[in-house]
């Protein structure tokens, strides 16, 4: 059980007896794999696992060898370009122009638990025994760039989680054009592969179709991991249903440009990566330098679709979600927006707060339009200081007028971005992303902040931390209402643009990260335009997202039943809202409104 190595074959067996996953050192060195799925026994020997075998067109790697070639053979770290053709997981852009690498492997180590990962959202082990970690250190010895190859494997959950870091020990910089987070070679393509994909107000609707020879994938290149689709795929049998059969999930534990793609190709291997989107990234690396990149994890299920949600939720729910709020029952919370947009007094906010109290609800959440001159959606984004106008106390006022009526009292935020029409643009021009002479496009009339710049990031914690620490504030919700365009960063050089969508990702993932563990105590919720960023890298920091901003009971059914496929009801911000519906005007009675708050259980929905 656990990790075992045969020194003589030079094979990695992880096993928990439900899973067995098997790699090898290949004869070139490289790191192939050999088997996937459930566990088998091991023995000391898997070599036959491994296709040796001559075809014609094929090109091969050694002068007096015409059996060992990559173009099909299952590998972890595959490169484009010596013998194989098929997409890589990891392309480097050399000083001579050339991105051909050889990763050989070097040494290995075993550790019990789990490492963190540096600046990044990753599950997490709390006992040692819960897991142990595999890392693989390849080298490519002409640029002497290293990869350290991180497999964990839980000792009672049928997963692997896996991530890669990147180190220059070379002399001279070189440039990471792609670096996704896993490969998995699939022995065969008879799979049909499932996606949650959508757009604004029907999000994550599950997308079956059969994997065919080519390449399919999904991703985003919107800067966050988008209403379209979601960091998420299944592959399952065609026989597979809700409680039986194969199913392989994979989530990747990340909230900017992502992409999950498969290939199939003729010889009807399947190779399944996922990662960073390689279409908007380009990171220079140093001499000296490290990369991390996000980490992907894969479920194993023998026992359906159902086996695998379950144990995304497991896992997600406890070990990667963090701090007080991810055992704690959630409060029941009342929202104004829908009640009254921009268009609030003091008065109207605590007579919604008395009539919530009456119904049994717990926490009134202030929206919108309380702060700078933000009274339409053009104008005080970034001025995080209440409007004295409408609140004439301020935010320590009302939080404690809202207490006084028995409930708590919780606050929206948008961190990320600016007006122009603001101060805090007014005073720093150059703290959005825009490329020099060229037009600022705007969604909702706002702009995004520079987030890869540490100075903006420290500005906007300033003003959420002083709120945060004079006001009785219990909840935050965190909204982003919008894609990057123009994404150029006035604060990097030319050679470092391509770093921007990743370095702002980090940027929000730092905010998130001091603010959690300077307020424990506040419940933070994630939203972006609803839906927009629900994904595991934000849980890690927020335990539940909003989970579309269509408050539809017919609508939430669908939206709710895909986003269980892999997230946990833990992490469902659910609601029951006006008739007709704002989003889609239906009349439902309020006994289906309530009720659609219980469909984020995995129920089999094939009768919709
Ligand atoms: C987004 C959110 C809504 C609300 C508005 C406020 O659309 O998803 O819930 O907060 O912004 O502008």
């Amino acid at each position: 059980m656990g990790i075992i190595f045969h020194e003589e074959t030079k094979t990695f067996h992880l096993t928990n007896g439900e899973i067995s996953y098997i790699m090898t050192v290949l004869p070139n060195g490289h790191l192939g794999n050999l088997y996937y799925g459930k566990a088998i026994r091991d023995r000391e020997d898997f070599s036959h696992l491994l296709e040796l075998v001559q075809r014609p067109m094929f090109q091969y790697v050694y002068d007096d060898d015409r059996l060992f070639s990559l173009e099909s053979v299952k590998q972890e770290l595959p490169v484009y370009g010596t013998t194989d053709y098929r997409a890589p997981m990891v392309e480097v852009l050399q000083s001579n122009g050339s991105r051909i690498s050889d990763f050989v492997y070097v040494s290995h180590e075993v550790n019990e638990g789990k490492p963190k990962l540096e600046a990044l959202p990753a599950t997490y082990t709390e006992n040692d025994d819960e897991a142990e970690t595999l890392i693989v250190t390849l080298k490519d010895s002409l640029t002497g760039i290293k990869a350290r190859m991180l497999y964990t494997i839980w000792s009672d959950r049928p997963v692997i989680a896996k991530s890669v870091e990147y180190v220059n020990e070379g002399t001279e910089a070189v440039h990471l054009t792609t670096a996704y987070s896993m490969c998995l070679d699939l022995p065969d393509p008879d799979y049909q592969w499932m996606q949650l994909s959508g757009a604004w107000a029907r999000e994550r609707h599950i997308i079956t179709r059969d994997l065919e020879q080519g390449v399919q994938s999904i991703g985003s290149n919107r800067g966050h991991s988008s209403h379209e689709h979601n960091p998420f795929i299944a592959l399952k049998r065609e026989t597979t249903d809700e409680n039986q059969g194969e199913a392989i999930g994979i989530s990747l534990v990340y909230s900017g440009n992502f992409k999950i793609q498969a290939e199939v190709d003729t010889r009807n291997t399947a190779r399944i990566i996922a990662g960073i989107n390689p279409d908007t990234f380009d990171w220079k690396l140093d001499a000296g330098e490290h990369f991390q990149t996000p980490e992907a994890v894969i479920v194993y299920s023998d026992q359906g679709l159902n086996k695998m949600s379950q144990t995304f939720h497991k896992l997600y729910q406890k070990r990667l979600a963090r701090g007080e709020w991810r055992d704690k029952p959630r409060p029941i919370l009342i929202n104004n927006w829908e009640a009254t947009y921009f268009d609030f007094t003091r008065e109207k906010l605590i007579a919604i707060a008395q009539k919530a109290k009456e119904c049994g609800v717990e926490l009134f959440v202030l929206d919108d339009g309380w702060f700078g001159a933000r009274t339409t959606d053009h104008a005080g984004l970034g001025d995080w200081v209440a409007n004295p106008d409408r609140l004439p106390e301020g935010i320590t006022g009302i939080a404690e007028d809202i207490e006084k009526v028995g409930l708590k009292f919780g606050l929206w935020f948008e961190p990320e971005m600016t007006n122009k029409d603001s101060d805090l643009y007014r005073e720093h021009p150059d703290w959005i992303l825009s490329v020099p002479g060229r037009h600022d496009s705007h969604g909702r009339f706002q702009y995004v902040l520079d987030f890869s710049r540490k100075e903006v990031v420290d500005r906007i914690y300033e003003m959420m931390a002083k709120i945060l620490s004079t006001a009785k504030v219990s909840y935050v919700k965190w909204d982003m209402n919008r894609s990057i365009t123009e994404c150029y960063s006035a604060a990097l050089p030319a050679d470092r643009q391509g770093e921007v969508f990743h370095r702002y990702i980090l940027g929000v993932y730092d905010l998130y990260e001091r603010l959690t563990s300077t307020f424990p105590h506040v419940l933070f919720e994630s939203c972006a335009s609803g839906g927009g960023r629900f994904d595991p890298g934000i849980l890690y920091y927020a335990p539940q997202g909003w989970t579309s901003d269509d408050t539809d009971a017919i609508e939430r059914v669908k939206i709710q039943y895909g986003t269980s496929m892999c997230y946990p009801i833990s992490s469902m911000g659910s609601h029951v809202s006006v008739v007709p519906n704002h989003q889609t005007r239906r009349e439902t009675p309020l006994k289906t409104r309530a009720n659609a708050l219980h469909t984020s259980e995995h129920l089999d929905m094939s009768w919709i």
